[in-house]
């Protein structure tokens, strides 16, 4: 670890004292030789081979890649959702690699927010009590939560569905409302990891202007895993993994969704 800090120092971050390295942890993203990999029975597959990305603590950003490159690997080691075997992660201020379950419990829940593919709403709670939920489980007082979780529900344009539970709600206003749960207690970085696949283009199109709107007024840090080239078109940076080490980051705001779609396959662009 210290070998990472000394060698790559992080914007004149690393200063030491007693012998040992002290990072400063910046906001943002700052992740180091990150590597994981997977056991299964004899067979061990290398997701994460030395993967090392800085973002910024406000903007959106895209990551692309080829299917099995280890976008979704990534995204759960800096979000905090699985554990790397080695590297440096810091996230929003706070070291997340080696720290223990209790404050990677709080870091998930209140530094960070996350969006999937498939919406993850509880279908037995409306719409409104699925966004207020995380703050219930962080024992906050619910009346201030609903007020916040209704404002957030208007903003994204789905208040007239927060008495419905799930199975009413169009894909789009699922993920929505997804969003709206994913901001309720106002994280540092929101991740969404191909947030618009099981939407139609529509629903997707307006998705990503949320995103990017979400970036920009909120002023957090949106993270977001995607194939598709048009939503990459409307972040400022694309990073592209390949067999699990970054291959190319390029800015990417306002880029021709087919001359990016080659730059990112590595073909041109
Ligand atoms: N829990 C797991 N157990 C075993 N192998 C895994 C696990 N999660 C991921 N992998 C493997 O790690 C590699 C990277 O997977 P990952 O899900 O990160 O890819 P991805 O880039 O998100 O792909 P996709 O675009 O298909 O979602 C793949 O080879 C995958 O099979
Ligand atoms: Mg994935």
């Amino acid at each position: 670890m210290d070998a990472i800090l000394s060698t790559e120092p992080l914007a004149g971050a690393a200063s030491r004292g007693a012998g040992v390295a002290t990072p400063v942890i910046p906001g943002g993203i700052v992740a180091r030789d990150v590597q994981k990999s997977f056991r299964t029975g004899a067979r061990t597959v290398e997701a994460l081979r030395g993967v090392s990305v800085t973002f910024p603590p406000v903007g959106f950003h895209a990551v692309m890649g080829p299917s099995g490159s280890g976008k979704s690997t990534l995204l759960h080691v800096l979000a905090g959702l699985d554990r790397c075997d080695g590297g440096y992660v810091s996230v929003a201020g706070q070291r997340v690699d080696g720290m223990n379950e209790g404050a990677l419990t709080l870091f998930r829940r209140r530094a960070i927010g996350v969006v999937f593919q498939q919406f993850n709403l509880l279908p037995t709670l409306t719409a409104l009590d699925n966004v207020v939920l995380p703050g219930v489980l962080d024992g906050r007082p619910r009346d201030g939560l609903v007020a916040r979780a209704a404002q957030l529900l208007a903003e994204l344009g789905v208040s007239d569905r927060a008495d419905h539970r799930p199975e009413a709600l169009s894909g789009g206003e699922q993920q929505r409302v997804a969003i709206a749960r994913a901001l309720l207690l106002e994280p540092a970085v929101l991740f969404a990891d191909e947030p618009t696949g099981n939407l139609d283009t529509a629903n997707a199109r307006r998705l990503w202007s949320i995103l990017d709107q979400t970036a920009r007024e909120r002023r957090l840090l949106v993270l977001m895993v995607t194939h598709e080239p048009e939503a990459a078109a409307h972040c400022e940076t694309t990073t592209v993994l390949r067999d699990g080490v970054v291959a190319d980051t390029f800015d990417s705001h306002g880029m021709d969704p087919g001359k990016l779609a080659l730059r990112a396959a590595g073909t041109g662009g």
